[in-house]
């Protein structure tokens, strides 16, 4: 998954938690450090990745600037969704407890 380095240039950086949790602090302003729960019905889903959209969980364009893309996804029946808010979960756009790791 692409992420934003100190600098703020993108890389692929696996686990690099305290670049993750910088970049969250510096460059992801609308990133939190929890999940966005709520209940979505079936449609599709463009998930921010890039941390700029008011709009959050969900991309508003704001990225354009970035080198960064929503995550589309499609989600087949109404039911609780754990949105990913910190961005850095390895299974975007779905929380996997990354954020816990952040400090
Ligand atoms: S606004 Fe963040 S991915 Fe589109």
């Amino acid at each position: 998954m692409t992420k934003i380095n100190d600098e703020g240039t993108t890389l692929e950086c696996g686990r690099a938690f305290e670049r993750c949790r910088q970049a969250l602090m510096k460059k992801f302003p609308y990133a939190r450090n929890a999940p966005f729960v709520m209940t979505v019905k079936p449609g599709k889903y463009a998930w921010c990745s890039c941390g700029q959209s008011k709009k959050q969980p969900f991309c508003d364009g704001s990225h354009s600037d970035t080198g960064m893309y929503p995550v589309l996804t499609v989600i087949e029946e109404e039911k609780q969704v754990a949105w990913c808010g910190c961005k850095c979960s390895e299974h975007a756009p779905f929380c996997d407890g990354m954020h816990k790791s952040l400090g």
